[in-house]
């Protein structure tokens, strides 16, 4: 019989208005990386923050074995005494702590006074760091690190707590395909020393590659384990189970009829807002009415400074070039006149620029198109609930009406609130970055369907993403973006994830 460290027996949760949990089984074998899959809103994030005591004992149904004990964990404490770690979708890591203190905050390595003791605390640090293969130095600000890094600083952490389990929500989801691998081993490394792991994630191929059992979760309830040993289990397994049929195909089909240039960029180029160099240098491009084109690039290549530089300055310093829309010279200096213009940026950050996490969905899908909802200056409440219920359904949001809080939501559901949003501008070209970070299969064939539903209507989209396939499955034309520059750019016919890859690597070749 398998050696079961976990077992969670018919787990129930309900918040006001939602069932989030309805009889959750789950059972993880000691010592395997066990993934969980299922559509944005299935109840993933909820199941974990159960077991980990985020939500206490008492505030849910069912039973909880962990090591062959019963557990009623009454905070985050008391599951990580019991060697549970958990690392959520959104990174908690304090930015201005060095990352030794966020390794050791709660935690802190004191000596006999009393006192935390830097010696040892970073001397522990930098040995955990050399583990998960970081070379930073301890006392380096978290805030420095890119996602990838901070990811492997949280893992350093949890290391740092004698772990048994560790839970990882939706690690890669932020990171490029190399530190996506970098983790994953690190994932086997843990495992090869008898750590047990529970991975959250959409990346259905990462999945199949680490994973040694899948739980599949479908509205709140356990459709199946599937052991990934077993040849027949495939990845379209695991998507039949989370939306409970076949999909035909990950990208819808869309006959391209290109029109007129709508934006047109040339010379863009945008210095640090406080180091001296370039991060886009002379960068231009352009796309047309009823196009999608794509911008490839590596992490750091330029991507999000360029969009945001564009969108009303944004980012960046000493922005010089020129920007055509419809042929006629624009130079939005704010936010509000980039929307004027006709120009909407979704951003790849949600919680930093995209939501108010506070306030409910109505309010954060208006915020941008208040001008449109308003008459006099005064916003016509109910123009505001009738697009956002519009939204809603064309969206397939899921939560309990247009007056959900957006923080409540699941990381998804947050994903297609910010979609919405810059949607209801109407405008002539959307600038998505990184749209379907976090989202799951079905949720992704919905989106890029409304992208094609927008370009059917001469409308032009511009597709900034770090998965090359998707940009091959949703494009016109691709540019490639290396170190602040366009090196060039592939009619979708001619692009391939090698050859898209090239051209994001020539910076060095590059003189100018
Ligand atoms: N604190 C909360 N208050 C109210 N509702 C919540 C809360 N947390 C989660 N929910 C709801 O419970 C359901 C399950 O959410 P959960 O975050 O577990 O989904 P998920 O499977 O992790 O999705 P995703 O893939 O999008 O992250 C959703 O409908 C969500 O809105
Ligand atoms: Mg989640």
């Amino acid at each position: 019989m398998a050696d079961h460290i976990l077992e969670m027996r018919s787990i129930t949760k309900e918040f006001p208005g939602v069932k989030a949990l309805s009889g959750v089984t789950l059972a993880v074998e000691r010592g395997e990386v066990h993934a969980i899959c299922g559509e944005n809103g299935a109840g993933k994030s909820t199941l974990m923050k159960v077991l980990s005591g985020v939500h206490p004992a008492g505030s849910y149904g069912g039973e909880i074995r962990f090591d062959g004990t019963t557990c009623t964990f009454s905070s985050i404490r008391d599951s990580e005494h019991a060697g549970i770690v958990i690392i959520h979708q959104e990174l908690a890591l304090v930015p201005h702590l060095s990352i030794a203190e966020n390794i050791f905050l709660g935690n802190e390595r004191r000596g006999r006074s009393g006192l935390i003791d830097w010696h040892r605390t970073n001397a522990e640090a930098e040995g955990l760091l050399r583990s998960v293969g970081l070379a930073e130095q301890p006392t380096t600000p978290v805030g420095q690190l890119g996602v990838g890094k901070q990811q492997l600083v949280e893992i350093a952490k949890a290391l740092s707590k004698d772990v048994k389990l560790l839970i990882l929500d939706e690690p890669t989801a932020a990171l490029n395909d190399n530190d996506s691998a970098h983790l994953l081993d690190l994932v086997r490394g843990l495992r090869s020393r008898g750590i047990t792991s529970i991975i959250i994630s959409h990346k259905l191929h990462e999945v199949e590659a680490i994973a040694d059992h899948t739980t599949v979760i479908r509205d709140g309830r356990t459709v199946e384990t599937l052991d990934m040993s077993d040849p027949e289990v495939t990845v379209d397994h695991i998507i039949r189970g989370m939306v409970g049929r076949d999909l035909e195909s990950f990208y819808p089909e869309r006959e391209s009829h290109p029109g007129d240039v709508v934006l047109q960029v040339e010379d863009w180029t945008v210095r640090h807002p406080y180091q001296d160099r370039l991060v886009v240098n002379g960068a231009g491009f352009d796309v047309r009415a009823g196009e999608v084109v794509g911008i490839a690039g590596l992490m750091g290549a330029g991507r999000t400074e360029l969009a945001m530089s564009l969108f009303g300055r944004s980012y960046g310093r000493y922005i010089c070039g020129r920007a055509y829309m419809h042929g006629r010279e624009i130079k939005p200096r704010t936010v509000a006149d980039a929307i004027d213009c006709g120009l909407a940026y979704a951003t790849e950050d949600r919680k930093e620029y995209g939501l108010n996490l506070l306030d409910d969905i109505a309010r954060n899908i208006s915020g941008s198109a208040l001008g449109k909802l308003s008459t006099w200056g005064l916003v016509n409440a109910q123009a505001e609930t009738a697009a956002a219920e519009s939204a809603m359904k064309s969206m397939n949001i899921k939560a309990p009406s247009v007056k959900a809080i957006v923080g409540k939501l699941s990381g998804g559901n947050q994903q297609k609130v910010v979609l919405s949003k810059w949607l209801l501008t109407d405008p002539d070209v959307l600038i998505l970055d990184e749209p379907t970070r976090g989202i799951d299969v079905g949720a992704k064939y919905e989106i890029y369907t409304l992208i094609n539903r927008f370009v059917e209507a001469g409308k032009a989209v511009v597709v900034i993403s770090s998965d090359l396939l998707e940009l091959i499955g949703t494009c016109d034309r691709i540019y490639a973006l290396s170190a602040g520059r366009i090196t060039g750019q592939l009619p979708v016919a001619d692009a391939t994830e090698e050859s898209l890859m090239t051209l994001m690597t020539q910076d060095k070749e590059l003189t100018r």
